[in-house]
Parts: C-alpha cells; structure tokens; sequence
C-alpha cells in the first residue's frame, strides 16, 4: 500500500541542512536571537545517522535568569496578560497560521532531530500544533469565574475570578518536540501567562522555527522564551528561579520527582505529565481487526516513544494465538528506516542512551525468562550504519515482577500477558498492577463491560476499542499515580495555569 501524498516540500531539504550546518540555533530571549553568555553549542545528533548534523546554544542559568526577566516584565507589565482576551486570542491564531505556512521546514527538522517518520513530523508536529493553538485561541475569551450566595447574615456579591498564575517554565521532552511545546505554550497563553521553554537537549531545533514564528506573529517581546540547554544546567536554573510561578513538566518519572523538591524554594505551582506502562486489554469477543493494528501501532508508534505507548497487552486465552499472529505479521511488516525515507514506518530511536536503554530492557527480559516472539534485536537499516534502530518486538511469558513488564522502556517493546474467563476485578487488578496510571486501552464487542472496566482501570485516560488519532487538544491528559500531577488539554489544562481569587463584596 503506498502511502497518501504528504503536503510537505522535501525539495527545501538540501538547503535546510546546509542551513542547520553552517548556523548554531540561537537562544530566543525578549523577542531576539541570542547566542548563549557562555557561547557554548550542543552537539545535535541525526538519530538515523548517529553523526552530528548541527547546533544549538547550550543555555545555563545566566541566559535562563534573562529569559525569566524578559517573561517577567511581560507579564507584570501587563503586555500579554492585559491585552484583550479576543486580541491575544487572534495572534495565537496567526501563530497557528504561520506553523502551517512554514510545515514543510518544520517537519522536516522534526524528522531530522527525533527520527520521527516524515509523516508523523507532519500531522503529529506541524498539525498537532496548529492544532492545539486554534483550541486554545479559544479559551482566551472564555476563562470565567462563578458567583455564589455565602450563608453569612446580609447582603452580598460574591465571585470568583481567574487569574494567570505568572511566569511559566515549560520542560519539554524529545519524543514530540514541537508539538509538546507549542501545546504547553498555547494553554499558558490562553490562561494570560508568558513562559520560558527549555526544549530537550536531544532535540533543540524545531522550538528555534517556533521562535521566529513567535515573533513574526505580533507577540509581546518576552511573552514566549525559548533556552536550548540542558537538562541539569537550563532546566535546573529554570526549575529553580524565583521569579518562575509555575512549571509544567513533561518527561520522566525521576526527573519528575527531582523537579518537584525544587520547585519547594517558592512554592511553585508544578503540574507534571509523567511516564506510563499503560495496559492494552483484548476480550474474546473483541473485534480483531481493529484491536491488532491498534496494540500494534500503539507501542510501535514512533518506536514505543510515547508517554500513553500501550506497553503491556493483556490478552485473553482463547485469541491469544490469533492476536500475536496479527501483531507480529505487523511488526515484521514496518517498515523500520530512516524518517526521510517515504516508505518508513518506525524511525529510530531518539538517541544511543535511548537504544542502550531498550535493549537492556530487552535482554533483561530474557535474562528473566522471558521469550522473543518477533524482533529482540537491533535493527539493520541499508545506507543508516551509525542509526539507532531498533526492531519492534514482542516478548511472551513475560510475568509481573520483571523489569520490563513494571518499568516504562519508551521502545517498540510489548510484553504480554494473557486472561481467562476471569471477572472484571481480577482483570483489572492484573492491569492495575503498576506504579503508573497513565492510559488503558480496552477491546470488547460488550459495551457494557468496556464501560465496566473504564471504571475499574487507575488511569487518566481510557479508550474502548481504539483511541482514534493522537490526543486531542479537547481531551484533557495525564495520569494518576506516578503518571503524574494534574492535567494538560481541555478547559483543565487552561486552568492549571490560572489562580482562583474570591472576592466577596458585602452590600450591607
Ligand atoms: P528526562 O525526564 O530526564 O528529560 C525530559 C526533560 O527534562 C528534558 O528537557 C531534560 O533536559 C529535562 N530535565 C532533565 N533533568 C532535569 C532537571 N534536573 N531539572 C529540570 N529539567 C530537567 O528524560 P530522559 O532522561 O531524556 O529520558 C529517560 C526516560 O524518561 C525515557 O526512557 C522515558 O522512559 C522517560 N521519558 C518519558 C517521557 C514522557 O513523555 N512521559 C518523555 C521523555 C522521557
Ligand atoms: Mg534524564
């Protein structure tokens, strides 16, 4: 099946590279391009290739200190906060504009910096993101308080109001780059907030194209901060700063808790958007010819990089076979390459600590007596030597208790389990079964039963018989337990960014 036609321009690659190589990106502070103060790069590195292909200013805690400022002044100069709800709403809509404009060039340093199949650099970058601003744009006119009668004797008016919570440190990981951080930006925006965003060291290129467009849009120098750098040194500062309201966190678990000890200096406000071992659960009466594709893609999907990847598949005894059957015909089937290749499905991973991390999981796996049903190895790509490639893999008996069935991996890895003729609680306990509580996924012709365990199921997200897309802006997202703090998407993403004040008005 030959792929649709994508409406990005590869013509413009050539250049794009020659560009990428002859200029470090910039740091984007108060409106400008700025090198970093110490003038220090970091080296980035095109994952299909394993060789360095460009830089980026590597930021530490003087230029974020300048990027707080710039946020700061922004906001308590009321430039971007004041400005009236429908205006503001209007350049987020022109950002979103203008990311659609410059598609081509952004997806393909999307592909270039994370792997990520050209496709997915497309609709789940260029598009996501535009996406997620117009949403957003929205809500800018629509954050409203409540009013309420107080039982005290008298008369009185009472309300609440929402205001923005301030200045916000936007942490973004490298498995969605773009994406991540313009949808972070759009809810802080919205809410009237400015923000500073520390894109990951591993993919700092595609928030530099966010820069220029963010000042081409019309926003108020400093509303929106881009510091490249790493994550002890810029993140750390960023996490640290006094003048910072809140962060909102994308990453792992670890860093996750790190982030909120230090953010205990002022209190900040932290909401955290954490990882998952998210449970895909297939009942007997499932509709097979949606449920294998959909476990399939769900952890071979931008090779297992993604927070809500359905890592552990829980199947019941009587399609066992046939669904391991049908997913392993789909791995065997991706095609596995380079994100520029049109025919790739999985690109690779993201970095070689990335690769070194999944294929230790693997071999832990086996160590622990788990079996390879497909893949388990490295994959070899013809002309991408250095790639860091993985094949997609399924492992059988592989039981609770083993590393690779409690840890998130963030690789092309599923483990599965399988069910009997159980009740729902034993089901559920087994996929409940994990420190995290990010998505679930349940397959069941039964509809009643699908809802019954959407109740039973300790996760923020749960989707019966297939997820449709990529999260929806609408949707809000996130986990319980150690999936994380709060929500981003939707009326409480926008939320999490603001203050409640009451005011109450005694009319005697
Ligand atoms: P990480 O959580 O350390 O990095 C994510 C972001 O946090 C990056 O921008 C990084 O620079 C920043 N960061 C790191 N340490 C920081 C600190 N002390 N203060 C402030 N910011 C800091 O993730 P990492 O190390 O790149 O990946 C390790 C594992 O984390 C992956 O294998 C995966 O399991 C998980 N992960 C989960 C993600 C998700 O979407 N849930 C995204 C990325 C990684
Ligand atoms: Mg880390």
């Amino acid at each position: 099946m030959s792929p649709p036609p994508l409406p990005v321009d590869t013509s413009i690659l050539p250049n794009l590279k020659q560009d990428l190589a002859a200029k470090p990106r910039e740091l984007f502070i108060g409106g400008k391009f700025v090198p970093a103060k110490s003038g220090e790069t970091l080296e980035v590195i095109d994952p299909a290739t394993g060789k360095v292909f460009a830089h980026a200013a590597s930021g530490g805690a003087e230029d974020i200190d300048l990027a707080v400022q710039a946020a700061r002044k922004c906001f308590d100069t009321g430039a971007w906060p004041a400005m009236p709800p429908a205006q503001r709403a209007r350049i987020m809509m022109k950002l979103a504009e203008l990311i659609e404009a410059n598609g081509s060039r952004i997806a393909l340093t999307e592909t270039l910096d994370n792997g990520m199949p050209l496709m997915m650099g497309y609709f789940g970058a260029v598009m996501a993101a535009s996406e997620a601003l117009r949403y957003n744009a929205g809500w800018a006119t629509k954050i409203n308080g409540e009013t309420f009668t107080p039982s005290h004797p008298g008369e009185f008016h009472a309300f609440t109001q929402r205001e923005p919570v301030g200045v916000v440190g936007g942490i973004v990981p490298w498995n969605f780059p773009f994406v991540m951080s313009v949808a972070k930006m759009a809810q802080a925006l919205a809410a009237g907030c400015t923000i500073v965003l520390k894109p990951a060291e591993q993919t700092p290129l595609s928030a530099a194209v966010l820069g220029e467009l963010v000042a081409e849009a019309g926003f108020p120098e400093g509303a929106v901060n881009v510091v490249t750098g790493f994550g002890k040194t810029a993140g750390a500062a960023l996490v640290e700063h006094p003048l910072v309201d809140k962060i909102s966190f994308t990453g792992s678990t670890d860093t996750g808790k790190q982030i909120v000890k230090a953010c205990t200096g002022n209190l900040k406000r932290v909401t955290l958007e954490l990882g998952g071992k998210s449970p895909v659960i297939i009942f007997d009466d499932a509709d097979l010819s949606k449920a294998i594709p959909s476990a399939a893609m769900g952890i071979f999907g931008n090779a297992g990089q993604v927070c809500a990847a359905g890592s552990r598949l829980f199947v019941h005894e009587k399609v066992r076979d046939q669904v391991l059957e049908g997913v392993t015909a789909m791995a065997k089937s991706l095609k596995v390459g380079s994100g520029l290749d049109p025919e790739t499905r999985m690109g690779p991973l993201v970095s070689d600590t990335q690769f070194a991390r999944v294929t230790g999981y693997i071999e832990s796996a086996l160590s622990e007596g788990a079996k390879v049903h497909t893949g388990g190895d490295k994959a070899d790509v013809e002309g991408a030597e250095g790639g860091y490639f993985v094949q997609p893999t399924v492992l059988t008996d592989t039981v609770a208790g083993m590393k690779a069935v409690e840890e998130e991996i963030f690789g092309p890895v599923l483990a599965t389990m399988t069910f009997g003729d159980d009740d729902l609680e034993t089901i559920a306990a087994a996929a409940n079964n994990t420190q995290y509580g990010l998505n679930a996924s349940v397959f069941t012709q039964d509809i009643t039963r699908g809802l019954k365990m959407a109740r039973r199921i300790k996760s923020g997200m749960v989707n019966i018989n297939g997820a449709g897309g990529g999260p929806d802006p609408a949707m809000p997202l996130g986990g319980f337990k150690q999936s994380g703090w709060g929500r981003e998407n939707g009326r409480a993403g926008v939320e999490a960014f603001t203050e409640i004040k009451s005011v109450t008005v005694n009319l005697g």
